[in-house]
């Protein structure tokens, strides 16, 4: 198949769209009518919902090559949209996205709803701790949620935590968030926090050789934890007790097939309480714990 010029002369913005979704179509990929939607929207500098208004108006030669060019990437190199068009929206908030961290995905957004009931008061002050933030996306969607915590986000990657820092500054949330660098606890020893939440890497490298192409263009370090994917999902089981406030909410996005591995270990851990929770395709993406409580004596 070739490119959708020269012919014909004119491309209207639904003829564009056709061809485009049935090429991505024909390669496999997974949203061929939406990846096109996005790719030309960007292309034009409209949104996207301008198209459909749009349908019969032809493209400039400008734009259909601008088009082209997204279309060849996302076609030829399989470079992800949120790349392409460096914006991705995630719980409604539109987040500036590199190829420095992973493009937010919908099923994280069972992470954050996880964690919300964890912390089920809008008006809580609450200290909430983040580890592996990367485009910001989870911490920026709780700050949203929940508009009196200061929350604490990490990542090993300083490039990561750049993004994350413009993200927080262009959605005027920059106030209640602290950027960290560094591994797992490492930056908040000697402090707790009423919720820690994070969606490691956790995809093992003895499948990297299955995986869809789109993940050679994210970060490494956003991806895989040792061969069987388990090695950070472990460490913050192992080290969480200790950076939680008594009764302090904990929520892990992971792979449908470490939860029951990943519940089993928080019951050996101290933690009670312990959810799994199901994606919107009835995957279990998430399981969360409540912290030991405090010792008795203490109360009151
Ligand atoms: C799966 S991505 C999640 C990014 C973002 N929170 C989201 O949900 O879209 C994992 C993030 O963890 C970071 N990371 C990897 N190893 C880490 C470690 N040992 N300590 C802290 N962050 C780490 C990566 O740089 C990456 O940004």
């Amino acid at each position: 198949m070739t490119a959708p010029d020269p012919k014909p002369q004119t491309w209207t913005i639904l003829e564009l769209l056709r061809w485009t979704t049935q090429h991505f179509s024909d390669l496999g990929i997974e949203t061929p009518r939406l990846d096109a939607e996005c790719l030309l929207a960007s292309a034009l500098g409209v949104d996207r919902m301008r198209l459909y208004l749009d349908f019969d108006k032809p493209a400039s030669p400008g734009e259909r090559d601008a088009f082209r060019e997204l279309v060849r990437r996302r076609a030829g190199e399989r470079v992800p949209v949120a790349q392409l068009i460096g914006v991705k929206e995630f719980w409604s908030l539109p987040l500036l996205v590199t190829a420095d961290v992973l493009s937010p995905r919908p099923d994280t957004e069972t992470l954050v709803a996880a964690a919300l009931d964890r912390l089920p008061e809008r008006d809580t002050d609450a200290r909430i701790l983040e580890i592996g933030t990367g485009s910001g996306a989870v911490a920026l969607a709780i700050a949203s949620e929940r508009p009196r915590a200061r929350i604490t986000a990490t990542d090993v990657s300083p490039a990561a935590l750049k993004v994350a820092e413009r993200n927080a500054r262009k959605l005027g949330l920059e106030e209640r968030i602290e950027f960290l660098e560094g591994s797992l606890f490492g930056p908040v020893l000697g402090r707790r926090f009423e919720l820690v939440v994070s969606n490691p890497p956790y995809l093992a490298e003895s499948e990297r050789s299955q995986l869809a192409p789109e993940l050679a263009h994210e970060p490494d370090v956003a991806l895989f934890a040792g061969q069987d994917g388990l090695a950070i999902l472990r460490d913050l089981v192992a080290g969480c007790t200790a950076f939680l406030a008594p009764d302090g909410g904990f929520a892990l996005e992971l792979a449908p097939e470490q939860a029951p591995t990943v519940a089993h270990w928080l019951r050996e851990a101290g933690l009670g309480d312990v959810i799994t929770h199901r994606d919107l395709a009835q995957r279990p993406r998430v399981v969360s714990a409540r912290g030991p409580s405090p010792p008795t004596s203490e109360i009151g």
